[in-house]
Formats: C-alpha cells, structure tokens, sequence
C-alpha cells in the first residue's frame, strides 16, 4: 500500500485517490441491502470517472446518466443500452437526437413536452424508443439531505397530472411509456425512513400504472442511500431493507424489472482527496493554513446546500489549542473549508479529506481561477492502476453545431 506522502511525492499535490477494493465492497453491502431481483444503475453524477465506471459495469451496475458526456462514458465502459437510464429535466431536442445516437433508448421524462420531445425524436429518427415517466409523488421523505420531489418542483410529472389525463402517455407508432421513475431527493436518513420512501412510490405507482394501463417493463425507485460526504463520520446500514421491500413489491407484478439508482453511496467512501499546506499564518489572533486545493476541489456545490463542514485530518503534525482557519488558494474569502480546525498544520504537511468519492471534483468550481485540477488515482489492492488529470480548454464554437457536447467537462 502506497502512503499518501510517496503518492504526493510522484504525481504531485493536491491528488483525489480512489480504491476500487473500497467500491466493490460498497456494490457488495448495497446489493445485498436490496431485494434479488433488482438491478442498480450508478448515477455518474457522484462521480463520472471513466475507471470507476468501468469497475462498476463490470459487476452488474448501469448507469444512470445526465447528459452526453456521462451517456459516452457509461457506453464506453461496456453498460449495454438496456442499462443505460437518461435523466434530468429540459432535454432538449437536439440532445435526445445525440443522445439517441450516441446509444441511448431510454429516457426519463420530467413533463408532458418532454415526453413529446422524446416521441418527436422517436419519429424523425424513425427509432423505438421507451420511456419512464418520472413521478413527482405527494409523498416526501423527512429528513432527507437534499429534497427533489414530493414538493413543487422542476422533477417530475406530479402524480395527480399524470392521473387526471392518462391518455396524454398513450403509446405512439415508435414511443411508449414502458415504466415510472422515482426519484425523491438524497441523503435519506436511515433504512427505515427509505423503506417507507419506497413502499410509498410502490403505492404510487401500482396506481398510475392501473389507471394508465402501459405495458408495465420497469419500476425505477431511485434512492437516496446516505453516505458521509467529506467526514469519517459512519452512516447507519440498510439492515432490515431488503425485507421491508420484498414485501411492498409483493404489489407489483413479477415480470417487472426493479431499479435503484445511487451515486454517494458506492463512491463516497471509496476517494479522499489529500492536499498540502503551503503556507500557515497568523492575522489578527487567528491562524491560518492555506492549502493548494479549495473550493474549486471540494465543495463547490454549496448552492445545492453541499456546502462541506468537514474535519480534515491532518498526516504528520499534532493537535493545537487554538483554532486554525484552513482555507484555499483561491483569491476570494468563500474559499474557506473550515474556521475552526484544532490542527498545527506546518507547511508542507499533508490533509487529508476522507469520503470526497462523490460530489467531490465534478461538483466543485473547476474553473474558477483557473487553477489546474487535482490529478486522480486509481488504485487496486493499493497499487495505482490509473492515473490521469481533468483538463477543460476554450474551443472554437462550430455554427449551427451540437453545443450540447462537452467533453470531459463537469
Ligand atoms: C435522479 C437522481 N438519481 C440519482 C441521484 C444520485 O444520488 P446519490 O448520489 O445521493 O445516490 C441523484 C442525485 O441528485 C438524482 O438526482
């Protein structure tokens, strides 16, 4: 096992190291928590690593994907077209016709014009095409880190819509509705609160599909499995799930095909980013470390309230008795981790942040400043089998191009 000094020592610092011993376990413990005839589609938006999604592929998950980039590396990573679920609201036309070609057939959509645009494509590509009606449900889930639907919101069809006018989902000659999508928000606290979460949709949804009548291939629970974001901090596991579920699909019938949808919980725990002190200092009675890496690393996402109170452990240096403000290089005040750090970081000493797996990289301002990113590890019973850095440059805009693809750009 390499230490983090000898891997900052080769490939430089700050560096995002993934263990894919840490996600294999993760996919184990979350695919015995769910019932047997389930499947688990990985959603790239925790973190789109081409090497991370291999690994998953390789053992049985899909991929729940956003937008093109994602789509190309889930395809790229082996998950067949049967796997791969595209999400998310206003996909316009010219993005399902790519993504169409790009070799999804499955879409997810968010309102009744959504669902048109996907029929619209089906015809001009002269293609079959299937859909799950995303259902905004009148349930919500309390406690919940992050809270998407079961409230007014711009994901899904609410429920009482999509009762009131069934015929607006009638299949056409190259589109159909094959199943429904639920997705309720993240960070759910427990197994209890997500079994009665999903036993809720269950209700729901048996009663959409009754009075809407569609061919009824697949049920997509979502999910909303906890994990701790950026802190060592354990989160309660799913005992007794797998259970309470077996029980409420009872309901539905056995022919369809049962989805789960994670990110944060099969990646989280498997990446910590470690970042050096370059520089400690004292202003007005407070000390200061100032890192290489900040929130154009780690936490950009404070809009979506990720915003990370963490407790960065610190390799090499004691605890202090005063507080220490660990901030970024970045040239504005926002860029803070924590102001009440009780470490005696030295310059040169190494932090290390633990379960930045997900929502880490991709989610943070990469951009701003223009700073380079961190490189990322790969490693394999602890030894490095990928190695790679993100990089984003200007390029000329084509007229009347697809300004919808982006590569390798969060
Ligand atoms: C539709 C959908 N599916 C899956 C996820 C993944 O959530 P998590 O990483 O908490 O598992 C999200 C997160 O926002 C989502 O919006």
């Amino acid at each position: 096992m390499r230490t983090h000094e000898e891997l900052a020592s080769t490939y430089g610092s700050p560096l995002y190291v993934y263990e894919l011993d840490t996600l294999r376990a993760n996919l184990a413990d979350l695919t015995a928590a769910l019932p047997a005839r389930s499947t688990v589609l990985y959603s790239l938006k925790a973190n789109p690593h081409a090497r991370l999604v291999r690994e998953l592929a390789t053992h049985g998950c899909g991929a729940e994907v956003s937008s093109l980039s994602e789509l190309r590396t889930a395809v790229d990573a082996g998950v067949g077209e049967r796997d791969v679920l595209y999400t998310g609201p206003g996909k316009s036309r010219a993005e399902i016709t790519a993504a169409v070609r790009a070799g999804s057939h499955w879409f997810s959509v968010d309102s009744a014009p959504q669902l048109d645009a996907v029929r619209a494509v089906a015809d001009d590509m002269a293609v079959g095409l299937r859909v799950l009606l995303r259902v905004n449900p009148d349930h919500s889930t309390p406690g919940s880190a992050l809270v998407m639907t079961g409230v007014a919101s711009p994901f899904g069809l609410d429920a009482d819509q999509i009762l009131a006018e069934p015929s607006a989902f009638a299949p056409t000659t190259r589109c159909q509705v094959v199943g429904l999508h639920f997705y309720l928000g993240s960070g759910v606290p427990d197994a209890a609160a997500l079994a009665a979460q999903f036993a809720a949709s269950i209700r729901t949804a048996v009663t959409i599909q009754r009075r809407l009548g569609f061919d009824w291939e697949v049920l997509d629970l979502g999910g909303g499995f906890p994990r701790s974001f950026a802190c060592s901090d354990e989160r309660p596991g799913l005992a007794g799930l797998r259970e309470a579920l077996d029980d409420a699909l009872a309901a539905v019938p056995g022919a369809v095909r049962v989805l789960f949808e994670s990110g944060r919980y099969l990646v989280g725990s498997a990446g910590h980013l470690v970042a050096t002190v370059v520089d400690v200092k004292r202003s007005k009675g407070r000390w200061f470390a100032i890192l290489d890496s900040g929130i154009n690393h780690l936490g950009g996402m404070a809009g979506l309230g990720r915003l990370p109170r963490m407790q960065p452990e610190i390799i090499g240096v004691g605890e202090s008795d005063e507080q220490v403000s660990i901030v970024g290089p970045l040239c504005t005040p926002l860029d803070w981790w924590t102001r009440s750090g009780q470490l005696r970081p030295q310059p040169g000493a190494l932090i290390v942040v633990p379960n930045t797996g997900a929502y880490g990289l991709t989610a943070s301002l990469v951009a701003f400043l223009g700073r380079d990113c961190p490189g990322e590890l790969v490693l394999d019973h602890g030894e490095v089998v990928d190695a790679s850095v993100l990089s984003y440059a200007r390029q000329p805009l084509v007229p009347e191009g697809l300004s919808t693809t982006v590569e390798e750009t969060p």
